[in-house]
């Protein structure tokens, strides 16, 4: 695994999304304060490394689609602020730190959210501004993000996770659960790499592949991490899933077969990988992914 590259493009995006949260005047500091408790010191970064990878992986330079990688972590973050609210999965602790709702009261971490949403669509015009891709390739972005971030994408599948507490879900309906929740946030950002680098339909539509078999992956080794995982590592707080009667694949299948379906779906990412000519940090991080601890 190329730990240098993921560190580099870890800290290009640290900088770009903390530099785009300056306050534009003094009695909005507080608002920005909120937004950046949760962007700033956290987080593995998976998606905007993500991004850069695939912008490359088609030929671009993936210092081009750092906007966009930034774009995608913006909803990310926002999504988790907003899971983490007591009406949704309650939980007290984020990223090591307490949860934004805990530090600044739940209606500024609703708040902070809509901020770091909205932002996100920022983004992606910025960098079209600067010349680093081009207009026609932002209308795609934002047509790709508020599609796989939106109702038909995550937003409905925190809908399904949210409807199904104290339910046990059918495998079908689980599978459509963890495809939109996670599985459709991670699509955007290898989506998003791609068309930095202005790569055609067939890439596009491997890297959905990969993606949603990577999302699925990511989300059951999540759901094994609440039950197996150290507090400490995981920077939350384990048992989660289990207090809020959550349906998930480990309460479906059990631990060991969540094992090998993490396996099985990394190696289907993988296999989407051969259209890329340039695929093999990819697969390095995907299985590396498989297999974490946080
Ligand atoms: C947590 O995502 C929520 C899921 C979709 C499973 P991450 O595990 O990527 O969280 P951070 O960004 O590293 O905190
Ligand atoms: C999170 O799923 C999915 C989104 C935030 C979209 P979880 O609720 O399992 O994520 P964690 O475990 O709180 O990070
Ligand atoms: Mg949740
Ligand atoms: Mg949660
Ligand atoms: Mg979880």
């Amino acid at each position: 695994m190329n730990f240098d590259k993921i560190n580099n493009y870890r800290k290009l995006a640290d900088e770009y999304m903390i530099n785009a949260l300056k306050a534009p005047i003094p009695a909005l500091s507080g608002m920005y304060d909120a937004m950046l408790y949760s962007v700033k010191n956290g987080g593995k970064r998976v998606r905007p490394v993500l991004a850069m990878m695939f912008c490359e992986a088609s030929g671009g330079n993936p210092e081009s689609a750092v906007p966009l990688a930034c774009a995608v972590e913006f909803v990310h973050t926002y999504s988790l602020i907003h899971d983490d609210l007591p009406c949704m999965d309650n939980d007290d602790y984020r990223r090591g730190k307490l949860s934004n709702h805990k530090v600044f009261g739940e209606a500024n971490a609703v708040l902070a959210g809509d901020g770091l949403l909205t932002a996100a669509f920022s983004l992606i015009s910025d960098g079209a501004e600067k010349g680093l891709y081009s207009s026609g390739r932002a209308v795609a972005a934002v047509k790709a993000l508020s599609s796989y971030a939106g109702a038909s994408g995550m937003v409905g599948g925190q809908f399904i996770d949210l409807a199904g507490e104290g339910e046990k879900l059918p495998k079908e309906k689980l599978e459509l659960m963890d495809r939109l929740k996670t599985g459709a946030l991670i699509a955007s950002a290898c989506v998003l790499g791609c068309i930095a680098a202005n790569a055609d339909d067939k890439k596009i539509k491997a890297a959905e592949d990969f993606a949603y078999n990577l999302g699925i992956a990511f989300q059951i080794r999540d759901d094994i991490l609440d039950v197996t995982g150290n507090t400490k590592t995981l920077g939350k707080l384990t048992g989660s899933d289990s207090e809020n009667e959550k349906s998930t694949y480990v309460s479906l299948y059990g631990l060991e077969k969540c094992e090998e379906l993490v396996n099985k779906l990394t190696d289907r990412a993988i296999a989407a990988l051969a259209e890329f000519e340039n695929g093999g940090d990819l697969k390095d991080f995907a299985l590396y992914l498989s297999k974490r601890e946080k």
